[in-house]
């Protein structure tokens, strides 16, 4: 049996978060430029958004470029841009023929224009489409998207005992997603890096050693399978677990 059918459809996450990681040291072990390794993870995207239509998951984001990913190299920085804009561009086509709908978390108004025009451009072309979200995470990072919420909330002059926990994820850039269940990050480096960390409260973590260019779909199914054979307590004990899955509505009272 494939991987994709192992998995039990009626516990698929709805949400998948990813940080995509080791396109340097893969392009580096292939004895090329860095960005060799940012234009192969490109087939890797590809393959996680594949996957995610073919399980079911509804919303996908993707770790594409941080706040910190400033500070690397100019050339570095400037052929992701380029990368980030002829990927948008050239997958509009496919990600409408898949009812792909492309959403962008992050400082989105410090991108270069282009990147901005053309993100805007997919963004509202794609808005009809319900099968699949994909979320770019775009000059994001956890820190600043708390911030920018602390400011909002203030600015808005709301009383300090009216602040919640849902008014506060109302004013986060992912207030219209649900909270990401399952978080992978590749290369094994397992670290969050300012990452969906308000979101994340809940999900689980999954680490491979799979280097992100290297990422296929398989790889994405083998941690949906991993996330399906764990047990998610949200704070109870095993024993209360097991008693609402043997009694869905006394549970759940
Ligand atoms: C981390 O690897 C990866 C990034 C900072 C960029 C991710 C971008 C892509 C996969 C390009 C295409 C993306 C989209 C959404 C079109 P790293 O450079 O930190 O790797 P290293 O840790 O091995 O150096």
């Amino acid at each position: 049996m494939s991987l994709l059918e192992q998995i039990d459809k009626s516990r698929t996450p709805r949400h998948v978060a990813i940080i995509m990681d080791g396109n340097g040291r893969w392009a580096k072990n292939q004895g090329k430029e860095r960005i060799f390794g940012h234009s192969h993870g490109v087939e890797a995207v590809r393959a996680a958004l594949k996957a995610a239509t073919k399980s079911g998951v509804e919303y996908l984001t993707l770790y594409a470029f941080s706040t910190e990913n400033w500070n690397r190299p100019k050339e570095e920085v400037d052929a992701l841009m380029n990368l980030l804009v002829h990927t948008i561009v050239g997958e509009l086509d496919e990600l409408d023929e898949n009812g792909v709908r492309l959403h962008a978390i992050g400082d989105l108004n410090n991108l270069p224009t282009d990147c901005q025009r053309e993100l805007q451009r997919a963004i509202e072309h794609t808005s009809g489409h319900t099968r699949v979200n994909l979320i770019l995470a775009l000059n994001y990072s956890a820190r600043w998207e708390i911030t920018h919420a602390v400011k909002a909330i203030i600015s808005a002059g709301t009383r300090a005992e009216d602040v919640t926990d849902d008014l506060f994820a109302a004013h986060l850039s992912t207030a219209a997603f649900p909270d990401p269940e399952l978080l992978i990050r590749t290369s094994g480096e397992e670290r969050i890096s300012n990452f969906l960390l308000w979101q994340i409260a809940y999900a689980e973590l999954y680490f491979t050693k799979t280097l992100w260019p290297d990422f296929r779909e398989d790889d994405f199914y083998a941690a949906l399978l991993d996330f399906q054979s764990r047990e998610r307590r949200f704070g109870k004990t095993s024993e209360q677990i097991a008693f609402e899955i043997q009694n869905p509505i006394a549970g759940n009272a």
